[in-house]
């Protein structure tokens, strides 16, 4: 759905089949990371953390989403967003694509900074009528703060 709302300009990249050198060769990037066993990574993100870790990410630009279940997983909503998120500026990256914490109820998540989250958390789960619109609006967003 993004890619479709983002029209023109957007190479496809499966994470599974990414490394470090297939991952450098861009200025923005949208990542996309479901949060799975109670606030990590799932298995494919985590196998290329260490080398993510090693990166210099200065320069470079981040849009995160992230699909997360509020309701089941209340005390670690869209956690791994987060994390990504702190591994991306810890190389020197710079994060874009923040969204407000409103409408959403949960009790915890790695990924808030103050009222924000540092990405779009989806809901897939409880607000599957909501993902179009916040996907639209984010796309908009985006394509004012990528440079
Ligand atoms: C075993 C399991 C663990 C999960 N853990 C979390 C979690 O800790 N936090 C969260 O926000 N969502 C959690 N979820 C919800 C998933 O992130 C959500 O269903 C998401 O849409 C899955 O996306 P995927 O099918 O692309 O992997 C979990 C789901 C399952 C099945």
């Amino acid at each position: 759905m993004i890619v479709e709302h983002y029209g023109e300009g957007l190479t496809e990249l499966n994470v599974e089949e990414i490394n470090a050198k297939t991952f450098m060769q861009f200025d923005n990037y949208i990542l996309g990371v479901p949060t799975w066993f109670d606030g990590e990574l799932p298995n494919y993100w985590d196998e290329f953390m260490p080398d993510l870790e090693e990166l210099k990410l200065k320069g470079k630009t981040f849009a995160l989403f992230g699909a997360g279940d509020q309701k089941s997983y209340s005390e670690n909503f869209v956690d791994a967003m987060g994390i990504l998120a702190n591994t991306l500026e810890s190389g020197g990256g710079k994060l874009v694509g923040f969204t407000p914490n409103e409408g959403y109820t949960f009790e915890r998540s790695k990924a808030l900074r103050g009222h924000e989250f540092c990405g779009l958390p989806l809901d897939f789960e409880n607000q599957p009528r909501q993902i179009k619109s916040k996907i639209e609006a984010w796309v908009e967003q985006l394509k004012k703060e990528f440079k």
